[in-house]
């Protein structure tokens, strides 16, 4: 074909795959954002009130977070190396045990983003025996991590675990392990898994549980430590995945559980070992940030009260968010407090027009557009604060209902 025509069709395909996009009203815009607080964002020069934001607790600018990580960064900026080669830092090092404590856990491993670690622990741990259940709803680091690994990837569906029990019982026998994932806050619609139905069914079939609480880290539970502690079944969830980026306001992912876990974990997982290390700077902000975190529990009862209190007005407004079917009466089932709010459009291009006439009333709440989430199901989701007012929540509410309208 020769290096220019190789080249030139190379770039085609590109210039052809993004029209596709364009075409679909998939495509995304490159945006700088300047956060100015939890809940302002500025781009463009305008301001805007966000509810894009995973800051569920507004440690991103706590004064008291970002002055431990500018005298810790101002010894030193990077990690310099893998934490297996010379990167694991006594700042590191000191999170994880804080991370495991804080658990209940027997330890606790650090990975450079909440991604890495979903992917890179499921990686390592389901071999070419075993069968992974994923619910067909996880975030995609899950889903890419089944897929990666050499385990059989199966999807179930939560609402329908009468299906997945029909599953297990037919192939459980196929397998040596089995193992189950789930997020344990759904990303994009903020409703939460029946763990103790999924816990039931694995002891039922021999199976482990893996959950990933990177919506609930911080936010549910007496103690903050999530869905797990909420719905009471810590003891029986032997892989527990977290990340330090949304309620804990820095940045990078961990997994507990186990010493053997962890530390198969340290020499296998691939996106441990082959990235270079969370530098101490960081470690050392979010160390500030889950000490805050289990000292002020207020945050997370303000974050509740006011994910409740949008719900409310969105249904007073006749809007109705997201729920996962059925009635549950169990309030630990129930995404009432949860922080994130999806409220389902449908159709892509009305989606993205509806975010955007939001936006020019001065509103940041993005549109949720497949393959993100399945076709026919675009929807805007709201990120919820601690940091919100009532007036903020008041304000977004009537510009939804308005813009809603208009739109019919
Ligand atoms: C459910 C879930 N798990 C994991 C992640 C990845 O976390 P991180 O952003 O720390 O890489 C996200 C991030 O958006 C998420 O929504």
């Amino acid at each position: 074909m020769g290096l220019k025509m190789a080249a030139d069709r190379f770039q085609q395909r590109l210039a052809q795959a993004l029209q596709t996009l364009k075409l679909e009203h998939r495509y995304r815009h490159r945006q700088e954002t300047e956060r100015s607080g939890s809940v302002i964002c500025r781009q463009q020069g305008r301001d805007y009130l966000s509810f894009a934001t995973n800051d569920y607790l507004g440690l991103t600018h706590d004064p008291r977070v970002c002055q431990v990580f500018s005298e810790a960064a101002a010894e030193q900026a990077g990690s310099g190396a893998s934490a297996l080669i010379a990167g694991r830092s006594p700042a590191l090092a000191q999170l994880e045990r804080a991370l495991a404590a804080w658990d209940g856990a027997e330890s606790a491993l650090l990975f450079p983003s909440g991604f890495a670690a979903n992917a890179g622990t499921i990686m390592a741990i389901a071999g070419p025996r075993d069968a992974i259940f994923c619910d067909r709803d996880n975030h995609a680091s899950l889903i890419d991590g089944c897929r990666g690994s050499a385990a059989k990837f199966l999807v179930y569906d939560r609402q329908r675990l009468d299906r997945l029990q029909v599953a297990m019982a037919r192939r459980r026998h196929e397998f040596d392990l089995v193992f189950i994932v789930t997020d344990s806050v759904f990303s994009m619609d903020g409703t939460l898994a029946d763990l103790n139905a999924l816990c039931d069914m694995a002891d039922q079939f021999e199976a482990q549980m893996i959950v990933d609480e990177a919506h609930a880290t911080g936010n549910f539970g007496a103690s903050g430590r999530g869905i797990c502690e909420l719905q009471e079944v810590e003891s029986r969830i032997p892989v527990r995945l977290g990340t330090l980026s949304k309620s804990l306001g820095c940045l990078g992912g961990f997994a507990a559980g186990s010493h053997q876990l962890t530390d198969w974990l340290w020499n296998s997982a691939r996106s441990q070992f082959f990235s270079t290390a969370l530098p101490p700077a960081l470690c050392a902000a979010a160390f500030r940030a889950l000490q805050i975190v289990q000292q002020e529990p207020e945050r997370r009862s303000r974050l509740q009260a006011r994910s409740i209190r949008m719900r409310q007005l969105l249904a007073a407004a006749g809007i109705p968010s997201m729920k996962t079917g059925g009635s549950s009466a169990d309030c630990r089932l129930n995404p009432e407090g949860s922080p994130i709010i999806g409220i389902l459009i449908g159709d892509d291009a009305r989606a993205v027009r509806i975010s955007l006439q939001l936006r020019e009333r001065g509103l940041l709440i993005p549109a949720i557009r497949p393959p993100t989430v399945p076709a026919k199901t675009a929807r805007l989701r709201l990120s919820i604060s601690s940091e919100h007012t009532e007036q903020q929540l008041q304000q977004a509410s009537c510009a939804i209902a308005e813009v809603l309208e208009q739109s019919r």
